[in-house]
C-alpha cells in the first residue's frame, strides 16, 4: 500500500498564516502540488491573530515547521520577525514567504515575481520598455506590481487611486518612474499606455464593477486584472471585446506560490491548466 503524502512522521510541514485564513486558496494550490509530485509533506492553514503574529512566527524553527506563506494582515509583522530578507521584502517592507534555514527565519516577497511571471507566460513578447503603464489602485498589491515593473525598466508608471495620498506615497518611496494621476483622470491617461493594470478590488464578486472608459486605449495594449473571482471581470470582457489582450488574476496567485514550494519541498512546481482548473473549482 502506498502511504499518501503527509501521513508519515517524516512529513515536511509548511502552511499559510493570516486572519481570517479560511478563504485562502494557498492550501489548495500547495496540497495539489504535493500530491502531484508524490511528496511526503503537508501544507496547513494557520488562523493567526495579528497581535500575536510576530511571536508565533519566531516560534517556527522551534516547532520544526519548514516555512510559511503570510497573508493579510500579517505581512508587515512577519517582515519585522525575520532574521534576513530578500530585496523584494526589503523594498516592500512586507513578507509573504518565510523559509526556515539553519534555525533562522528568511523572508521573501514573491508577489512581484508572481506578477511578472504570469505576465510573461501570458504575453511572451512583453517588454517593460514598450510604453507607459497605468496602474489603478495603490494598496499592497499595487506596491508589489510597481516595484516589479520599475525593476524591469518600465519608463513611466502612472498610478490612479481613489485616495490620492496613497499614490503619492508610492511615488515618494519609489521615485522615478512613478507618476500619480487623479482617479477622475484615469481614462485620459490611457492614450499611449502599453499596459493597464487593475489592482483595486473593483470587479471582484460582491463589489461594483470598475468604471473606466477604454476608448483611448491603443489596440495593441495589454489589460491585466489582478481580480480572480470572477476570472472574467467586466474590465477584461470590455478589453477583449475591443481586441485588447486580457490577462486574469489567477496566474499571479499561482506563480507567487512557486518559490515557497521549491524552498520547502525541493521541487520547482509547474503552473498548468490542470492546476488552474483545480483552483477554479472552488472560486
Ligand atoms: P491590496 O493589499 O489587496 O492591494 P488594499 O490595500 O485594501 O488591498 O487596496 C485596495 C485598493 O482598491 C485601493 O487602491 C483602494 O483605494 P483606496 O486606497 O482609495 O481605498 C481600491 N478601492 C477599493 N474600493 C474602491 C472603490 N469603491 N473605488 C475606487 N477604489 C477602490
Amino acid at each position: 500500500m502506498t502511504i499518501p503524502g503527509g501521513f508519515t512522521g517524516a512529513a515536511v510541514v509548511a502552511g499559510v498564516c493570516g486572519w481570517p485564513i479560511k478563504h485562502s486558496r494557498s492550501p489548495r494550490i500547495h496540497n495539489y502540488w504535493l500530491r502531484q509530485y508524490g511528496i511526503d509533506g503537508v501544507y496547513v492553514p494557520f488562523a493567526m491573530p495579528p497581535e500575536g503574529a510576530k511571536d508565533a512566527i519566531r516560534m517556527l524553527p522551534a516547532l520544526g515547521i519548514r516555512g510559511m506563506n503570510v497573508t493579510v494582515p500579517n505581512k508587515e509583522e512577519a517582515y519585522k520577525a525575520m532574521d534576513e530578507v530578500d530585496r523584494w521584502a526589503q523594498r516592500l517592507k512586507a513578507v509573504n514567504t518565510i523559509v526556515v534555514r539553519d534555525g533562522l527565519l528568511y523572508g521573501a516577497n514573491t508577489d512581484a515575481f508572481g506578477f511578472l511571471e504570469s505576465l510573461r507566460k501570458a504575453q511572451p513578447g512583453w517588454r517593460a520598455d514598450a510604453g507607459p503603464v497605468v496602474v489603478l489602485g495603490a494598496g499592497g498589491a499595487a506596491r508589489a506590481i510597481v516595484a516589479g515593473l520599475q525593476d524591469e525598466g518600465a519608463p513611466e508608471i502612472r498610478i490612479a487611486n481613489r485616495t490620492p495620498e496613497r499614490a503619492a506615497a508610492i511615488r515618494d518611496e519609489f521615485g522615478k518612474p512613478v507618476r500619480p494621476i487623479l482617479w477622475e483622470q484615469r481614462a485620459d491617461a490611457l492614450g499611449d499606455a502599453a499596459l493597464l493594470i487593475n489592482t483595486t478590488s473593483l470587479g471582484m464578486e460582491g463589489q461594483p464593477a470598475l468604471d473606466i472608459d477604454l476608448a483611448e486605449l491603443p489596440a495593441t495594449s495589454v489589460v491585466y486584472d489582478i481580480v480572480y473571482a470572477p476570472l472574467e471581470t467586466p474590465l477584461l470582457v470590455a478589453a477583449r471585446a475591443r481586441g485588447n489582450s486580457a490577462i486574469d488574476g489567477l496566474g499571479m496567485l499561482l506563480h507567487q506560490a512557486r518559490p515557497g514550494f521549491r524552498e520547502w519541498f525541493g521541487t520547482d512546481p509547474v503552473v498548468d491548466q490542470e492546476l488552474r482548473n483545480h483552483v477554479l473549482a472552488v472560486l
